[in-house]
């Protein structure tokens, strides 16, 4: 039975998780957010407010706004706190047995009718909603970054995912001004799957010495009218990010395009992790523009 989705958990305050609290009270929904410490729900809080400034001096909210939208916020490190939600999204890091753990949690937490969604970009949603006893009422709601900007949120089904859930989860998508696509359940999904072979090429193209960073993204910003090059969407999805989507990608596909570039591995271990980190590809002030060194 359809129904209609007024307060929302989401589990994981970190860049996605942070926006999409954003996203979901700029839409008048209320919002339960958690993380598992004290300091991860400041960082969390932190990026709200700073995107909400941003779009306040942008002349995008109103001061007025602003404050509403942090009264519809909640945000705390207690899971149970999400047991009123109609639907909870889980925004946690790319490690399938955290999320499994999750889910499994959340199936015990939420009532009966509660939807469990998961933002993975690169994860079976199959496997994740193995993990409940509630697997028809479990859907992927995959946001692009930055949540607050993008407009594609892409909605996986899985075989068992009634299709009221999915109609609920769509509608859901477009109160919040997105535009919803949906897919079966792939890793990567449909926006993933076409980008990271290109994106893990300019990262090898880059390691080859090939063309500088610079020329590499100029390349398809001018040449292709792309807003960002290739190296710059890398350190804005994180550099760990990506490693664990290509992975995961690779793994299923078995495809090399998907094999992740070695520098990318390399990056990752030595924690330049792109903006979040404030080095990747290029060094970033606290979270203007790169800075070139
Ligand atoms: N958070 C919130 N808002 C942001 C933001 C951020 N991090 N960065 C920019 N914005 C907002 C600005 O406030 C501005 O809002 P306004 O139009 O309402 O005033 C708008 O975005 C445009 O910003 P700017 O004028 O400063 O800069 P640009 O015009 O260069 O746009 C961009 C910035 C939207 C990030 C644009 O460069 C872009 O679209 N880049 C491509 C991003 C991309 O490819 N994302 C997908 C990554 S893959 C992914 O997310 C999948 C996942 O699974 C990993």
């Amino acid at each position: 039975m359809s129904r209609d989705i007024s307060t929302v958990g989401v589990v994981g305050l970190g860049t996605m998780g942070a926006g999409i609290v954003e996203v979901l009270a700029r839409a008048g929904l209320t919002v339960v957010g958690v993380d598992v410490s004290a300091e991860a729900v400041a960082r969390g809080r932190a990026r709200i407010a700073e995107s909400t400034t941003r779009a306040a001096a942008r002349g995008k909210l109103t001061e007025e706004q602003q404050r509403d939208i942090f009264e519809r916020v909640t945000l705390g490190t207690d899971l149970t706190s999400v047991v009123s939600a109609d639907l909870v999204l889980e925004a946690i890091p790319e490690q399938l047995a955290h999320k499994q753990a999750l889910f499994a949690e959340l199936d015990k937490i939420c009532g009966p009718d509660t939807i469990l969604a998961t933002n993975t970009s690169s994860l079976s949603v199959t496997e994740l909603s193995v993990a409940t006893t509630r697997s028809s009422r479990v859907v992927g709601l995959h946001f692009f970054n930055p949540a607050p900007v993008m407009k594609l949120v892409e909605v996986i089904r899985t075989v068992v995912t009634e299709p009221d859930v999915l109609a609920d989860v769509v509608a859901l998508a477009e109160r919040l001004g997105k535009s919803p696509v949906v897919a079966g359940d792939r890793a990567g999904f449909i926006a993933n799957g076409l980008l990271f072979a290109y994106l893990n090429h300019a990262a090898s193209m880059y390691e080859q010495k090939y063309a500088t960073r610079e020329d590499i993204d100029a390349a398809m910003r001018f040449g292709c009218g792309l807003p960002m090059g290739p190296l710059a969407v890398l350190d804005l999805v994180g550099i760990d990010t990506a490693y664990e989507i290509l992975e995961q990608m690779y793994r299923q596909s078995r495809d090399r395009l998907h094999a992740p570039a070695p520098i990318l591995k390399q990056m990752r271990t030595a924690g330049l992790l792109g903006r979040k980190s404030g080095r990747g590809f290029y060094t970033y002030e606290q979270a203007g523009s790169p800075v070139v060194v």
